[in-house]
């Protein structure tokens, strides 16, 4: 019998955490989740997984310490272990500590840039890095991908597990071009004078899946889909000429590559993140039973749409700072994630948020040479401020 596999999991009362939880819950046999991390926000509920679970050390970024201890205390009288006392880190970088802890697989399941640090330390602990927070690889670019060896990281966006395994119909030298679906969000089909008027609230609305509200809120103005042009960029070493999007509203079709011989292999299943959750824990071993597969009995009705690129153009943007490198795209993600929040505020309305991450995007010089985790924190700081200024003006 093989020993399961430990896991630190980043971000556990969120969308991807809460479902790895499920996942690990369902497979004891193949998973033991030793460390959590969480913002804080809800400090009773990481008190309640941590006792379920039996973690070793729980850590959050924000709240009390003693209320953190008093919750895991209740939790753990109520899960029957009243003696469970685990190491508790609060802090900036109590993350990261977790992180670095050496656990077989870290998943990275915090929303933002702020999972740069957790990354490169669950990288340099020689840890397997299951990684939804794309933000990390995105900004931190080369100075990520110098420090994983290969297959280090496994990526557990959907798109980019589907291409993970449809890569393994071919050879690398074999692959034309990577196509990744995009859902179009919920805004799909409307133009510019149409999106003057939408609401934080219908941004929210996601034709397909229940995820937090940055990657929801990107996902409607296809900056998610940008982000992930850079992300199979940076995973694959595919150029961005050979990276293509295809709008496919109900998204069974998780992402596809076309081979040299004109085949195109594609990843197929419910649009839900269980499978490349599995996937990024267990890697390359699958996990029964992950995800109910597709009924092919009932009748069904797939479509295809070019991207509107006039409506929407995160994606045209994402690729010219993904190709300009250095930190412009983490100028682009941190000034669109001060947007985010900006609109969610009410302070911005729907149809401001690209211009302005556009505005700082030209605004900004990148530092020549190679990059450094000093340069990408600056840079990013540096958009955060230039974004209110910019919003400031209007
Ligand atoms: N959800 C999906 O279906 C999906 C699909 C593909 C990719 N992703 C990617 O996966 C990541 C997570 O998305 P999500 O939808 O799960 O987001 P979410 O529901 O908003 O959850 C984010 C999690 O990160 C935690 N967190 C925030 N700041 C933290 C910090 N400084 N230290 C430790 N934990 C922190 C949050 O805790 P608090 O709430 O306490 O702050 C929460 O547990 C994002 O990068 C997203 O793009 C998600």
């Amino acid at each position: 019998m093989t020993t399961p596999r430990s896991i630190a999991l980043l971000g556990s009362t969120g969308s991807i955490g809460t479902q790895a939880i499920q996942i690990a819950r369902a497979h004891p046999d193949r998973f033991r989740i030793t460390s959590l991390a969480a913002g804080g926000s809800d400090l009773r509920l990481v008190a309640q997984q941590a006792a379920e679970l039996g973690v070793e050390a729980v850590a959050v970024a924000r709240g009390d310490e003693a209320q953190l201890r008093e919750h895991l205390a209740d939790a753990a009288r109520a899960a029957g272990r009243a003696a469970y006392r685990p190491e508790v880190l609060v802090g900036d970088d109590a993350a990261t500590q977790v992180a670095g802890g050496g656990a077989d697989v870290v998943l990275n399941g915090i929303t933002g840039s702020i999972g740069l640090r957790p990354t490169i330390a669950a990288l340099q602990a020689g840890s397997t890095l299951a990684l939804a927070n794309k933000e990390s690889l995105i900004v931190g670019g080369p100075v990520v991908k110098a420090l994983a060896r290969p297959d280090q990281i496994v990526p557990v966006d959907s798109e980019h597990s589907a291409i993970a395994q449809s890569l393994l119909a071919g050879r690398k030298d074999e692959v034309r071009r990577l196509v990744l679906t995009a859902s179009g969000g919920p805004f799909r089909g409307r133009d510019h004078d149409d999106l003057k008027k939408v609401t934080p609230a219908e941004a929210l609305a996601h034709p397909n899946f229940a995820m937090g509200t940055v990657i929801t809120t990107n996902s409607a103005t296809l900056v998610n889909k940008g982000l992930e042009v850079i992300e199979a960029h940076l995973l694959f070493d595919v150029p961005f000429e050979q990276i293509d999007v295809v709008v496919h509203p109900q998204q069974y079709i998780h992402s596809m590559v076309e081979f040299v011989d004109g085949a195109v292999v594609a990843q197929i299943g419910l649009p839900t993140m269980l499978v490349p959750i599995a996937l990024g824990m267990g890697w390359p071993d699958r996990v029964p039973d992950a995800e109910t597969p597709i009924d092919w009995t009932k009748a069904s009705d797939w479509r295809f749409e070019p991207l509107d690129d006039d409506a929407f153009p995160a994606v045209r943007l994402a690729r010219q700072v993904g190709a300009a490198g250095s930190t412009y795209p983490a100028v682009y993600n941190a000034a669109n994630e001060e947007c985010v929040a900006a609109f969610h505020d009410g302070t911005i309305a729907f149809v401001d948020i690209l211009p302005t991450v556009a505005a700082v995007v030209a605004a900004h010089d990148a530092e020549s040479g190679d990059l450094t985790v000093e340069q990408v924190l600056a840079a990013e700081s540096w958009a955060r401020g230039r974004t209110h200024e910019v919003l400031a003006q209007r």
